[in-house]
């Protein structure tokens, strides 16, 4: 499906966000985990979510849809059963990465699927821990998926320094330690984002240099019935639109404000946008609050390899923002985002390319000379079928000249399935 997208007048309105996608995987495996009944209210709607939900329906796990929540009757550690056909993982890094762990800790034998884009990232960085671990696992060039696991000896604890910034590393581990009589330990010095811990409520240490994150079979699993926030990774394109555009005011409510989450809101503060909070809170374990952008005068800022974890999915949309700047502006150790659904460097230096916009392209990152009076040319924008390059290229394509086309429009059901309505719904 292509989608044509007519530059704005205006961005006016109130949204409601989908829910984030990251917390909505975790709850699901998490209340699996915990023997007993959860309830989840505000379940993502997106694809990503329900690949996870389908595996671990396939695990034995029950999940029935009770009005607007998702009563899941937890089976705990030692009730998952071996799935008589591969588990289908779809387009989600998270769902393979995260259910490695369970199963792997588990000792349960299986296969791990993907489509096209998640068989061609690396698994390796999984694989390497979960065999030092103890589980016998295969993966097609020792690195890609299909992944398949044997059943093994019980888990054996480990210590681990993480070696790169990655949630979804950090938390298959820890999932796998949660099977292990001894204690996992997981050493990190960068801060990725951090709802595994939260929701699992583990132990953590924290000193001034290093967050050391323990997990264990003695580790006990809390129900998870709360209301998942509205996603910051959906709203950080608001954000950049709001701010980005001459005539825009722009509600956000119930959104997720968990700090390890919220590095492309200060980034958007320190370019100057006006922005502000209310309604602080919390959902369950999980900080929100509401949030307001409107107009504004962007300044230049520079994205380092310390910054980059904390807002690696917003980059894309940052540099859209960066483009409106009265400046140049630069994003440097961002070389892992070469590695997600697909290599999104390449993919927005190709939509800069198209829009006519002046940049340098690295191996690592970019530099981007902004301007605030930048009127992007009405272009086709190929969004390699990534959520996030489709709606980084939209939000683009309001500013242009002309109408614009994005290719394969409809993977924003990944994250966000109603994000053509939202954008109706703000410029109409
Ligand atoms: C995620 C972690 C990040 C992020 C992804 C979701 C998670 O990936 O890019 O969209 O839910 O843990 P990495 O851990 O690979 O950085």
């Amino acid at each position: 499906m292509s989608k044509e997208i007519i530059p704005a007048r205006k961005l006016n309105g109130k949204l409601k966000l989908p829910a984030d996608k990251s917390i909505s995987h975790r709850s699901a495996m998490f209340a699996a985990l915990h023997k007993g009944v959860s309830k989840i209210q505000n379940f993502s709607k997106a694809a990503d979510p329900h690949s996870t939900l389908h595996c671990l329906r396939r695990l034995g796990v029950p999940f029935r849809q009770e009005g607007n929540e998702i009563r899941v009757d937890g089976v705990g550690r030692d009730g998952l059963q071996t799935p008589s056909k591969p588990l289908d993982c779809g387009n989600s890094g998270t769902t393979m990465r995260l259910l490695s762990g369970i199963v792997g800790g588990a000792g349960i034998s299986c296969t791990l699927t993907g489509d096209a884009s998640l068989s061609a990232r690396t698994m390796r960085r999984i694989i390497d821990p979960l065999r030092k671990m103890g589980v016998q696992i295969e993966a097609r060039e020792d690195d890609f998926a299909p992944l398949h696991l044997q059943r093994s000896q019980p888990v054996q604890a480990i210590d681990f320094p993480l070696p790169i910034a990655s949630a979804q590393l950090k938390s298959c581990v820890l999932l796998a330690g949660l099977f292990g009589a001894e204690e996992t330990t997981v050493i990190e010095t960068e801060t990725s984002r951090d709802h595994t811990e939260r929701l699992l409520q583990l132990p953590v240490e924290q000193t001034d240099d290093k967050k050391i994150i323990r997990s264990s079979r003695k580790c006990e699993l809390p129900a998870q019935s709360y209301r998942v926030p509205g996603d910051f990774s959906a709203a950080a394109f608001w954000l950049t639109a709001g701010s980005i555009h001459p005539n825009a005011s722009i509600e956000l409510p119930g959104v997720g404000l968990n700090p390890s989450r919220t590095g492309a809101l200060n980034i958007l503060k320190k370019m100057g946008a006006n922005c502000t909070i209310s309604n602080k809170n919390t959902a369950g374990f999980e900080p929100v609050g509401d949030i307001r952008i409107s107009s504004s005068s962007l300044k230049p800022v520079d994205i380092t390899a310390k910054m980059v974890p904390n807002c690696i999915d917003e980059i894309p949309i940052l540099i859209i923002a960066m483009l409106f700047a009265r400046g140049t502006s630069h994003v440097r150790g961002a070389q892992e985002l070469r590695h997600k659904e697909t290599d999104r460097l390449n993919a927005m230096a190709e939509i800069l390319d198209v829009a006519g916009a002046s940049f340098e392209e690295y191996e690592d990152g970019f530099t981007i000379h902004g301007n605030p009076d930048f009127v992007p040319k009405g272009a086709t924008y190929h969004s390699e079928g990534d959520h996030r390059i489709a709606m980084s290229a939209a939000i683009l394509a309001l500013m242009a000249r002309d109408a614009s086309h994005v290719i394969k429009a409809d993977c924003t059901r990944i994250s966000y399935p109603s994000f053509w309505q939202d954008l109706s719904l703000l410029t109409n």
